[in-house]
């Protein structure tokens, strides 16, 4: 293991800005029943401590798509590796998403499933790299904009490793 995790955003930081968007999407979404989309798979840990903070009703479904191999780089190939299980027709939907970089990923995405139908189709972000976009996303809720660095834990890997991390942290290779 040649690289080291230094903490970016502690747990606690965290956890207080996940609160702090649930209940802003709980205002926003008064009287109406939400319906998350999670990236698999780094959106998921961001997804299951959004859900339960939340306080108007939640249904939820998954899909994977790829756009990285094992390395750090965007290859721009987006792939649909699993698609959602059910229909987004007449739906409040939120894509809950790890982080945007390129927007390649979510562009796609957001396309893909406006084409299905959704009452209403927003996007939250726990992680937004604005230095990085080469494709505009517009991010109705972001965690937190974070600089140009390679970060893991909350559901964000290094070639698989570290998404169990209760923390943000940034990779530094040695
Ligand atoms: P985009 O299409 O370039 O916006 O890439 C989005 C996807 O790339 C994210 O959903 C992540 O899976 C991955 N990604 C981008 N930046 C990072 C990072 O700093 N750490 C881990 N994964 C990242
Ligand atoms: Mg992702």
């Amino acid at each position: 293991m040649a690289e080291k995790v230094r903490v970016l955003l502690s747990e606690k930081e965290v956890d207080a800005r996940i609160s702090a968007i649930g209940e802003q999407i709980s205002r926003d979404y008064a009287g109406k029943q939400v319906h998350l989309v999670c990236v698999l798979k780094g959106g998921s840990f961001f997804m299951c401590e959004l859900a339960k903070r939340i306080t108007v009703p939640v249904s939820i479904d998954f899909m994977s798509v790829s756009s990285y191999g094992g390395a750090t780089k965007s290859s721009g190939v987006v792939k649909i590796i699993k698609d959602l299980d059910e229909p987004l027709k007449d739906k409040d939907v939120i894509v809950v998403e790890d982080i945007v970089d390129s927007g390649r990923t979510l562009c796609y995405l957001l396309e893909l499933l406006q084409q299905r139908g959704p009452r209403s189709l927003a996007l939250c972000t726990l992680l937004d790299k604005p230095d990085r976009r080469v494709v505009d996303v517009n991010v109705d809720y972001t965690g937190f904009e974070i600089p140009d660095k390679f970060v893991v834990g909350y559901g964000l890997d290094y070639n698989q490793r570290y998404r169990n991390l209760p923390y943000i942290g940034v990779v530094e290779l040695d």
